[in-house]
């Protein structure tokens, strides 16, 4: 699979932590090449944790400073990582051609969140949040 580059949103903390999530997308959809699945099983489960972080921090970010459709924002997440979780059954049951189509869906959701991103963070800096410091716990 070609490599995914994410639209940028300016803020680089969120930017890096997008590429290097297109980058497990990548590597799993590429993983699906191997018969044991070993391999996509492992990065499964380092691409649902980083999601997961990821869409959490930003969720955290959005409701700390009143995003208007945070909750909105939130479902769309929880959606993508119910998907994910999806593609992990579809693992479970060996089936690539499933896998690949559910791993698309997935990826699918991610970029429409990153262009979700963008909106939110032009409310941030409007309210003149400093971008070097939106991603700190
Ligand atoms: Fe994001």
């Amino acid at each position: 699979m070609a490599s995914i580059d994410p639209v940028d949103t300016g803020v680089e903390s969120i930017d890096v932590e997008h590429r290097r999530i297109a980058a497990l997308f990548t590597l799993l959809h590429d993983a699906l090449e191997v018969p044991d699945f070993r391999t996509a099983r492992d990065l499964h489960a380092t691409l649902t944790e980083r999601l997961d972080e990821h869409f959490r921090r930003e969720e955290d970010v959005l409701v700390r400073y009143g995003y208007p459709d945070a909750k909105g924002v939130g479902f769309e997440h929880r959606a993508a990582m119910g998907i994910l979780a999806e593609f992990g059954t579809a693992l479970d049951r060996k089936r690539p051609g499933e896998c690949r189509v559910i791993l698309n869906e997935v990826l699918y959701r991610f970029l429409n969140c990153v262009y979700a991103d963008l909106s939110c963070m032009q409310y941030l800096m409007k309210l003149g949040v400093d971008p070097a410091n939106l991603m700190r716990a």
